[in-house]
């Protein structure tokens, strides 16, 4: 039945996809995965290429530009949501490909209202995925949240007034897209005397993947685009 799948195929360790994930996967006729410029390799592709028949499945790189100018990315959106659409209807499956889970800081959102609103009649089905939150937890074994705690998660490119109010008053605290920031942040964590309760986790799930949990070691590192930090800040 044709239709659009948007399938999180987790982050970065092709044994964290799901069964679901991988049968979706191999059925589908169209593959698209983002990439945010054309020369970077895709990490969802990547996860995803063992259980790929490229000789049978059409495999679209759709850029989406890392902007916040709301014009470009719109067009880019719409052009990825018009090739996805033409395919659905001339019979075809597609799998929108996303790293962790599609409906956690994912381009599949945008991609989502977009059917919503301009395609109602194809249908879209949602495959979960497992997040670099919880991947990442599970490499530092570290609890995200028990009992009646609470966590809270900010991209850390939204502000450190956020961070700074939230480090106040939090018991577990999720930074994501530190890269930015990561030096504002560290110095943020000393000033507070948080320094000692953060885990960084870069590229978690993955053969380069990087867990720190010295403050030193923190300060010597530079983080790139798939690393994010948990601090406890309860423990
Ligand atoms: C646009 S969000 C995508 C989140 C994704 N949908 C998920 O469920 O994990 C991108 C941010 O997620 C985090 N991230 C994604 N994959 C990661 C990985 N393999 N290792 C560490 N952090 C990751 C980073 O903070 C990155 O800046």
């Amino acid at each position: 039945m044709p239709r659009l799948y948007a399938v999180g195929v987790g982050p970065g360790d092709p044994e964290l996809m799901t069964r679901k994930a991988e049968r979706v996967l191999r059925s589908a006729d169209v593959i698209m995965a983002p990439v945010s410029n054309p020369q970077e390799a895709s990490v969802a592709l990547a996860t995803a290429r063992e259980v790929l028949d490229e000789t049978r499945q059409e495999i679209i790189l759709h850029q989406f530009p890392m902007t916040s100018d709301k014009s470009r990315l719109l067009q880019a959106w719409h052009e990825a949501a018009a090739l996805i659409a033409a395919r659905i209807e001339a019979g075809q499956v597609v799998a929108f490909i996303t790293i962790g889970d599609p409906l956690f800081y994912s381009t599949f959102i945008y991609l989502l209202r977009i059917f919503q609103a301009s395609y109602p009649r194809i249908p879209v089905d949602i495959v979960p995925g497992i997040s670099s939150i919880n991947a990442s937890a599970a490499q530092a074994m570290v609890p995200l949240v028990e009992g009646d705690e609470r966590m809270l998660v900010i991209p850390a490119t939204g502000g450190l007034d956020r961070i700074r109010v939230a480090l106040a008053d939090c018991e577990t605290l999720v930074l994501l897209k530190v890269k930015p920031v990561y030096a504002e942040i560290l110095e943020l964590l000393r000033q507070t005397g948080r320094e000692q309760a953060a885990i960084f986790v870069e590229r978690v799930g993955s053969d380069r993947q990087i867990v720190l949990t010295d403050p030193d070691d923190m300060a010597r590192h530079k983080p790139d685009y798939l690393s994010l930090m948990i601090i406890r800040c309860s423990s």
